[in-house]
């Protein structure tokens, strides 16, 4: 929403509108509390940590296997254990999952939570069914099985749960994990693998409380619910130690909602191979890259100009552009200890992939989505799109199967920075109107998130494919999501 509206609710001219007493004092409550961040724009300043503890590298699974979902414990930061909610006894995070192009998965989940749950995996193109649509829901004490086939190219993927108005506090709870698809295209680029390849799961935590409570005050459902502690793999600050060579990093940012931008500390230049939906058609150098949460990049950092002792950061640098409450800061997230130096050299291929690229003119038609949120609807939620929450039993739009169509998300006249994300395609983004107005290094070839900071309009080519049923889009702020912003539509 818009933020003069808020400050004029949540001000002096509250008297004058009609508004139930109740809300006025809900939203006074939001405002008033004071989280020791002393940001009104509900930012939250990272405080960062001694960077001493080892990263942990999550344990991995193949296509067949389980998962409980539990209250649990796990040490996030020193020695000192957290409760938390796991998919794996005393583990905050799931187990990386390791899947082959073609494999058939079969992952029975029993939820002994004492709430309903169930997963969905953020980025695989699979039946209605199975994808973990809020309406399917595991309740507590029972299981399901989800199963299917994986048919499409490398990338990582992840899963989460995903039941409405509970999303966000699963998640900040600990339930997350890696879903990685491998096939021969990848394989045969040679990209560094095993302690070479490195998967960091990003997120942000309020480590003060040691049960993890979720419970975000009206402006923190806004700016969306930050921490002030980074954890990377579900360690806070941690530091991992390499050879002098070129790794391969595969992040995803997990987080609620804090955006990161990525950057090394001694200011080399990186390349970024994949992003949500695998490879990328070419290399691309950069200096520094955004990544929202729920966007996934590979990229390759060239260690080889570094000796033994040295330390280089993985850092969050300040950015703009995308309102109050992010990006006002420079942080580290992660400390690289030289500890070999060697003599490995690896040239990037200058080809990674061929990806046919759709255009403008193969869209049958164009849908617009309208996520400025303008104005202010206490009866309908904070955060909307066309003016809509989410509701399970409308269909929004109906989308026939293999058609391809432009999406259009419309922020222009909003305040705040929206990931919109569609279940069960990939996506090609087209076009970028407004704020930053062009596309980034990391918005080429399939996505499945794309960030849509205020003043932008971004149009996305989505070529459904014929998984029939309903799947939703949503904006990936995760409080955003749980407070309405997210809709259904129906292939058929
Ligand atoms: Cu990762 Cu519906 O989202
Ligand atoms: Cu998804
Ligand atoms: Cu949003």
């Amino acid at each position: 929403m818009k933020r003069n509206d808020f400050l004029r609710l949540s001000g002096a001219g509250v008297g004058s509108l009609l508004v139930p007493s109740g809300v006025i004092s809900f939203i006074s409550a939001g405002c008033n509390k004071n989280n020791g961040m002393g940001n009104m724009g509900g930012g939250v300043n990272v405080s960062e940590g001694e960077f001493l503890q080892a990263l942990p590298l999550t344990a991995t699974a193949g296509p067949i296997t389980s998962l409980t979902v539990q209250a649990t414990v796990a040490a996030l930061k020193g020695n000192q254990s957290y409760n938390l909610f796991g998919y794996q006894a005393n583990s905050i995070l799931g187990p990386t999952l390791r899947v082959s192009k073609g494999d058939q998965v079969s992952i029975n989940v029993t939820n002994s939570l004492n709430e309903s749950t169930n997963i969905h995996w953020h980025g695989l193109h699979i039946p209605a069914a199975m994808d973990g649509h809020p309406g399917n829901l595991i309740t507590k004490g029972s299981s399901f099985n989800y199963n299917f086939s994986v048919q499409q190219r490398a990338a990582l993927n992840w899963y989460h749960p995903h039941p409405h108005m509970a999303t966000a506090r699963q998640v900040y709870k600990g339930l997350a994990g890696l879903f990685i698809v491998n096939d021969s295209e990848e394989a045969a680029l040679n990209l560094p693998g095993g302690q070479y390849e490195i998967p960091l799961v990003i997120q942000d935590k309020r480590l003060a409380d040691t049960g993890l409570s979720y419970n975000p005050t009206m402006m923190e459902v806004m700016s969306g619910y930050m921490g002030e502690s980074i954890l990377v793999n579900g360690k806070a600050s941690p530091f991992h130690e390499i050879k002098s060579q070129t790794y391969r990093l595969r992040i995803l940012n997990g987080s609620n909602a804090r955006i990161y931008n990525l950057a090394f500390s001694n200011n080399r230049s990186f390349t970024i191979i994949c992003n949500d939906g695998g490879l990328l058609i070419n290399p691309v150098s950069v200096n520094s890259i955004l990544i929202a949460p729920g966007e996934r990049l590979d990229i390759l950092f060239d260690f080889s100009a570094s000796n033994t002792g040295d330390e280089i950061f993985l850092l969050s640098k300040l950015f703009s552009g995308a309102g109050n409450a992010q990006g006002k800061q420079e942080f580290k997230i992660l400390k690289f200890k030289i500890t070999q130096k060697v003599n490995s050299p690896f040239t990037i291929p200058p080809t990674l992939s061929s990806i046919i690229a759709y255009t403008a003119a193969q869209a049958a038609r164009t849908r617009n989505f309208d996520i400025s949120n303008p104005g202010m609807n206490m009866q309908n939620g904070m955060h909307r799109i066309n003016n809509k929450v989410y509701d399970e039993n409308r269909i929004d739009e109906t989308v026939s199967a293999n058609a391809v169509e432009i999406w259009q998300f419309d922020n222009s006249q909003g305040d705040e920075p929206h990931p919109m994300h569609i279940h069960g395609i990939s996506f090609q983004v087209l076009e970028r109107i407004g704020g930053r107005n062009t596309l980034a290094a990391s918005e080429r070839g399939w996505k499945d998130t794309v960030l849509v900071m205020p003043g932008e309009t971004v149009k996305v080519l989505v070529p459904f494919e014929n998984n029939t049923g309903r799947f939703v889009f949503h904006c990936h702020n995760l409080e955003h999501e749980d407070d309405g912003m997210m809709l259904q539509y129906q292939l058929s």
